[in-house]
């Protein structure tokens, strides 16, 4: 007998932080959903979080594949511990994972720049003050790409730059000279000072959590207005609280019920309760 498939209606899943592991909550969705997720998912037992947990990376890297629509991008902050002198790979071998046997294509790797302290270790190693932002893509092409919201000041704006191009066969062409624009299209490394730069007292309550700003900026670029975003850990719930002041609507997932609560405290004292019709 073939067992019919059990999926939630939307009522059940949009708006919403789901206590649950994510491989089974995902697995209740129907396909084709959530044009972007923003997650960071736990890493080589760096933090000691308050309850029981598993990692599924192939069964979580299917499900999210199945629930995001074509074009729809997963954007996951994930680094890598050291031990003995070497680097796990875990964000490496996650990427692989993904793009090998989940049907994701990375449509970019980013270097989340954020302040590093010296640690016991500082004379021994370099100070580890960057982590990866992979970002994955379903199909062909983003089904949104906004980088207008991503730009910054171009350090010789007002200038004329006269320079040579390199050709392929190892030439050189001269440039028309012209006017360097005032801001310039952010590239590849995004620098943010501190998860928590507000000083937000209920974010501290989670032991991990990743920028305001970080989550912020991916939702501006990946998504328009209405769209659905997840975070299948969402922890203290920074990508739902962005999503949501964003005007997008917003799917959070975590294993934890004190994690949910936070993430729910947030969402009522830090959005605007601006509801998308
Ligand atoms: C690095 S934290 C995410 C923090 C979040 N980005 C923020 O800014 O608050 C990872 C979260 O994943 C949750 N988690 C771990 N395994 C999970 C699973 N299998 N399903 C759902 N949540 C899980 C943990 O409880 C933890 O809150």
């Amino acid at each position: 007998m073939i067992r019919e498939e059990v999926r939630f209606g939307e009522a059940e899943y949009v708006d919403q932080i789901l206590h649950g592991d994510n491989v089974q909550v995902l697995s209740s969705l129907p396909s084709e959903v959530i044009d972007l997720s923003v997650f960071s998912p736990p890493y080589d037992g760096i933090r000691d979080y308050n309850s029981d947990w598993a990692l599924d990376v192939i069964g979580l890297g299917r499900e999210l594949y199945r629930t995001t629509k074509d074009g729809g991008i997963a954007a996951m902050v994930i680094g890598d511990a050291t031990k003995d002198f070497a680097k796990s790979l875990t964000s490496f071998r996650w990427a692989l994972d993904w793009c090998d046997h989940c049907g994701w294509r990375m449509f970019e790797t980013c270097i989340y720049q954020r302040a590093g302290n010296p640690g016991a270790w500082w004379n021994r190693r370099f100070r580890v003050d960057h982590e990866y932002i992979m970002i994955f893509l379903k199909g062909g092409r983003p089904r949104h790409f906004d980088k207008s919201k991503l730009m910054i000041p171009s350090k010789h704006a007002g200038k004329i730059y006269s320079g040579t191009d390199r050709l392929t066969n190892g030439g050189t062409r001269q440039i028309e000279p012209k006017e360097v624009n005032a801001m310039k299209c952010r590239g590849t490394v995004w620098p943010y000072s501190t998860s928590n730069t507000e000083g937000n007292r209920t974010k501290l309550r989670h032991p991990a959590t990743f920028p305001d700003k970080l989550a912020e900026d991916l939702i501006g670029c990946f998504s328009e207005p209405g769209d659905l975003i997840a975070d299948p850990f969402s922890g203290s719930g920074t990508t739902c609280v962005m999503a949501r002041n964003a005007g997008r609507r917003y799917l959070g997932i975590d294993v934890s019920a004190e994690y949910v609560s936070i993430a729910n405290e947030r969402l009522v004292n830090e959005t605007q309760l601006r509801m998308v019709q």
